[in-house]
């Protein structure tokens, strides 16, 4: 596998990078203190296309490929984490999963919007006690006939306040356990459904995370993705997807901080150099782009096996857990590097250190990753 981008792929990188240098920095700070919203920014994107990328044409989308996606969201991952995972959950977790194994009823009401980005969706499958281990979903959908009796309490959910489409995901016989799982499309304000409390976060502060409570939501049954039972294997699938999003959300910080600490070793002079110039610095900066260019490769891969239709499970696993443990570690240097100005918020690094702490946990934590990775190995 070799990675020579194509000028399409390259037009796509740069137009990431100008929106988020040029609309996404300004104000990324105050956004990320007060947990505003960036409306403005998630507006930008949907007329950039940023929302339904890999959409077909045909449904709204930008039909491109995951390479191109994964390109576009390290680019915007450097600047503002918010706007990034708005993005991600949008494209790899509801319209992916939409496009994939909805019917075409489904896919023509809600698809196309998503994939415009006239509307936005949202992917719930965390609960109170249903976090790594997803097969014991308490939220119950009870097969009344024409439609489902949902009831339950879904928590972390990205774009929870925002979205007007979630896939929720709903135990229908326990008796079958993860067999007995379906996955329905709520929409927003159906009776009973209501959004609950904002969460307030170490990083990623300005997106928009929520509890969402169910009490006896009637759901049509033409809502169900899938055949009876499909849920688990349709939240699984797509979460193999989302992985490599996420993965290309972590290479982004990692590499947006690895950006800001070799322009500041550049500059700032101690000891009558550069810092640059100091084998200390010099070292820890090697380090880094070692580390961020193999983790670049392992997300490229995972992107071009799934646009190869090859199996991507493991190849995914693989980027978001390596991806994810790069960025940790390197904004921490980064901030190490920046001394006293990496711990104020101006600098930006100390942001992107509490925005790298999620992609170790969510769309799985990284023990999720290596329990999916070493059962490819042990088998
Ligand atoms: N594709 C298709 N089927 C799959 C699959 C895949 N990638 N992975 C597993 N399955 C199937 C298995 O084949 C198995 O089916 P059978 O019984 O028919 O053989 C079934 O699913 C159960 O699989 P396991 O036995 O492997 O299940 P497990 O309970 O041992 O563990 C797990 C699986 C990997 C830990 C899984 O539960 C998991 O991924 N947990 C993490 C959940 C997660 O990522 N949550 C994130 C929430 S979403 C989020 O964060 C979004 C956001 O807002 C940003």
């Amino acid at each position: 596998m070799f990675f020579e981008l194509t000028e399409e792929q390259k037009m796509i990188k740069q137009a990431a990078r100008d929106f988020a240098q040029n609309e996404c920095k300004p104000g990324v700070i105050d956004r990320d203190t007060t947990q505003e919203y960036p409306a403005e920014q998630v507006q930008r994107m949907a007329e950039l296309g940023f929302l339904g990328m890999m959409v077909d044409p045909a449904y709204g989308g930008g039909g491109m490929d995951a390479l191109s996606y994964v390109l576009a969201m390290e680019e915007i991952s450097k600047v503002d984490n918010s706007c990034s995972v708005t993005m991600s959950v949008n494209n790899s977790l509801v319209c992916w999963g939409l496009q994939e194994y909805g019917t075409e009823e489904q896919k023509l009401k809600y698809l196309v919007p998503l994939a415009k980005g006239e509307k936005l969706g949202a992917f719930c499958l965390s609960e109170p006690e249903a976090g790594s281990d997803a097969t014991h979903q308490r939220t119950t959908a009870i097969d009344m006939g024409d439609h489902y009796l949902l009831n339950g309490t879904k928590n972390w959910i990205t774009n929870g306040g925002k979205a007007s489409t979630y896939l929720v995901i709903a135990q229908t016989h326990a008796e079958k356990g993860h067999k007995g799982i379906n996955v329905l499309i709520v929409e927003k304000g159906m009776e009973g459904f209501e959004i609950g409390r904002k969460e307030d976060k170490l990083g990623i502060r300005s997106s928009d995370t929520h509890t969402l409570l169910f009490t006896n939501v009637k759901v049509p049954k033409a809502n169900r993705i899938g055949e009876d039972g499909f849920g688990f294997t349709f939240a699984m699938k797509t979460l193999s997807g989302g992985r490599i999003g996420i993965a290309a959300q972590a290479l982004g910080i990692a590499a947006g901080a690895y950006e800001l600490a070799v322009q500041y070793s550049k500059e700032r002079q101690a000891f009558n150099t550069e810092l640059i110039n100091h084998q200390a610095i010099a070292f820890k900066l090697a380090d880094m782009a070692t580390e961020i260019e193999a983790a670049r490769l392992l997300v490229y891969k995972a992107a071009t096996l799934k646009d190869e239709g090859k199996n991507y499970d493991v190849a995914s696993s693989m980027a978001k857990l390596y991806a994810s443990e790069v960025a940790m570690k390197h904004t921490v240097e980064a901030v190490q590097i920046h001394g006293g100005y990496g711990f104020v918020k101006e600098y930006h690094v100390e942001r992107l250190m509490r925005d790298a702490k999620i992609t170790q946990i969510y769309e799985g934590t990284s023990e999720v990753q290596r329990i999916v990775i070493s059962r490819s190995v042990t088998k």
